[in-house]
């Protein structure tokens, strides 16, 4: 996700700019770049890597500019380096573009401007938008007009500000699925993609819509749709301070982290499930023979990447019918795997630097099987190595642990697995379609599922449930990982004793554990396995535990085997572990805050392992 800041009537728009940026900080970038208007030409500098690179290299700025535009990078398309950072110019350097998201068609939108003569000198789906706008100036379009007329040719999203070096009394900015504020002081216009960016210089925001475009003056606001309709914009004062408005309003980068889950998921699916019911991958290096040609999947990954590559397989297992091995990552290296030129290895890793996952990878690679790095960083350790990379799309995360990664890995390898099944032709179309389109309902089911907020804090606080010593997590099938994952968050972040088990299983062993006062956690969602499950709540039942479920919304007949219950919308059983999860990360959340703990910074734990 990228910052972004425009500044219009400034004395000095730099400092405010950079200042801006740094700001925004937080969210982490890979390059950053500056474009300012200087008389009647645009001056611009971009750096890769981290914001003082960029500060160091705009000591030859013209001074006192008082409109320019700010930008630092999260690599969605194209390596995170120099060429690629923003802003992006048009041909004769007039229209600058700074961007937040991902335009799905700029390939034909590329072979357009290319044909009208235009020349891309980046990688990036940016540059594209850019080059549109200075064609339709040449027209004769207002940038305004020019700007609504591009805009409205995009799919995929964007929160975007365009400056033009022949119109220095404005900007314009314009939002469609990314995030976009406006703001004024008495003189000076703001736009950026947070309210941190320009808290300092106003606390009168303008929160954006999507489909609204800003044509930003020095103090001025004029907001319209892309049809050029005036429309009133929505404006609040804003008493945050920089702490809580870094979190968005929220206490902690975990809940938010937890409720940008929509958000992550959708983005994560943006331009792979097509119009036309297909899956496109934008994998480089791999060919659907390639696919064609595995006879087997490995997966390799740690921690809650490891939980989601235990869902892949069986989604990929029952959709490509491919034999899937998962293994934790630091012992796969070490057992002697059999593998060769016809194995597929999947790496997952939120960071990319995980070093027993990228060790891992690389002993692969040296048997000679394939490597697909799943990643949410572009450009990462792992996916540099590896021979593809298919990229999560959820953004930094700041807690240390995992959420939203997490979440867009589950639904990048459900994407995975319904691709192989593609080019295996291993499902029937109206299977396949019906998969699809249940696959693009799972934004908003996930955003029903962090409706159980309140219900995981009641629950949390029950007596026996906030002094309980010891929580089994149990599932079956495909919410056997969920079970896993729901423990693990809670050991992280709640330091209680929690282990994920196999429903099935517990009777072989680990029930003598099970005694009054033991909390067990039961992710009793409609599946095949249902009644199964059902039969081992009451095993725990008849020992004394008190049981929380994780039930379908509405299922009275489940919920009447369970003391609490944490109700969830219903999705196809490969799917469920998307939204079942939800709830235990919030059960986790609302049992650590309640203990006092620090969410976002557990004990002992650091965000990325870089030691074997
Ligand atoms: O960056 P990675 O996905 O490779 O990280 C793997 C694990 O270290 C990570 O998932 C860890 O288990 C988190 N603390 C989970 O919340």
């Amino acid at each position: 996700m990228c910052g972004i800041i425009g500044v219009v009537g400034a004395t000095d728009a730099l400092p405010l700019i950079l200042n801006g940026l740094g700001r925004l900080d937080y969210r982490g970038y890979d390059s950053g770049g500056v474009a300012l208007l200087d008389r009647d030409t645009i001056w611009r500098r971009r750096r890769a890597g981290k914001l003082s690179e960029l500060v160091a290299a705009v000591g030859d700025a013209p001074a006192h500019v008082s409109v320019g535009i700010g930008h630092t990078r999260w690599a969605t398309h194209g390596a995170p380096n120099e060429r690629n950072a923003h802003p992006h110019l048009n041909g004769d350097g007039t229209i600058a573009v700074i961007h937040n998201g991902i335009i799905e068609n700029y390939l034909e939108l590329g072979a357009e401007i290319e044909a009208a003569g235009c020349e891309r000198v980046s990688e990036t789906d940016t540059e594209v938008l850019a080059h549109l706008i200075g064609l339709y100036r040449k027209d004769g379009l207002t940038l305004a007009d020019a700007a609504r007329k591009a805009l409205g040719r995009i799919e995929g999203s964007y929160a975007v500000v365009i400056m033009d070096s022949t119109t220095p009394e404005y900007i314009v900015a314009a939002r469609n699925g990314s995030p976009l504020i406006a703001g004024l002081s008495d003189t000076v216009g703001f736009v950026a993609s947070d309210i941190p960016a320009i808290l300092s210089e106003t606390r009168e925001i303008y929160v954006m819509d999507d489909g609204q475009v800003v044509e930003l003056g020095a103090g001025t606001i004029r907001v319209t749709d892309l049809a050029g309709v005036e429309q009133e914009p929505q404006r609040r004062h804003i008493d945050w301070t920089f702490e809580t408005a870094e979190k968005a309003g929220y206490d902690d980068f975990m809940l938010k982290e937890i409720n940008e889950q929509p958000t992550a998921v959708r983005e994560t699916l943006r331009g792979r499930v097509q119009p036309d019911h297909t899956i496109a991958l934008d994998l480089v290096k791999m060919t659907d023979d390639d696919f064609r040609r595995f006879d087997k999947v490995v997966i390799v990954a740690c921690g809650t990447s490891y939980h989601a590559g235990l869902v892949a397989k069986y989604a990929i297992e029952h959709w490509a019918r491919i034999p899937v091995e998962v293994d934790i990552a630091s012992e796969f290296r070490y057992r002697d795997p059999v593998l060769d030129d016809h194995t597929l290895v999947v790496g997952i890793s939120q960071s990319g630097e995980s070093k027993d996952t990228i060790e891992a990878c690389n002993e692969a690679r040296r048997m000679g099987a394939k490597v697909l790095a799943v990643s949410n960083v572009v450009d990462s350790s792992m996916t540099r190595d590896a021979d593809a990379a298919l990229y999560t799309r959820a953004g930094l995360e700041v807690g240390v642990a995992a959420t939203k990664t997490h979440v867009a890995q589950l639904v990048a390898l459900h994407v995975l697995a319904l691709y192989f099944a593609q080019v295996r032709k291993t499902l029937y179309p109206a299977e396949a379609l019906e998969l699809l389109d249940k696959l693009r309902q799972l934004p908003e089911l996930v955003e029903e599922a962090l409706g159980t907020l309140d219900q995981a804090r009641k629950i949390a606080a029950v007596p026996e449930i906030a002094g309980a010593r010891d929580f089994f997590f149990l599932g079956r099938g495909p919410s056997l990982p969920v079970a896993l994952e729901g423990a693990l968050k809670l050991k992280e972040i709640s330091y209680v004793r929690a282990e994920g088990y196999p429903a099935g299983e517990l009777k072989h062993g680990p029930i003598a554990l099970i005694e009054p006062g033991t909390v067990v956690i039961a992710i009793a969602t409609k599946s095949r396995l249902l009644p199964k499950m059902i039969s081992n709540i009451q095993e725990v039942k008849a020992r004394g535990t008190t049981v929380v479920g994780v039930i379908t919304k509405g299922d009275a007949a489940t919920a009447s085997h369970m003391d609490y219950v944490l109700e969830v919308p219903e999705t196809h059983e490969l799917f469920s572990p998307v939204i079942d999860v939800v709830p235990l990360q919030l059960f986790a959340y609302a049992l650590a805050k309640a203990r006092g703990n620090d969410v976002d910074k557990p004990r002992n734990l650091a965000k990325t392992v870089t030691v074997e």
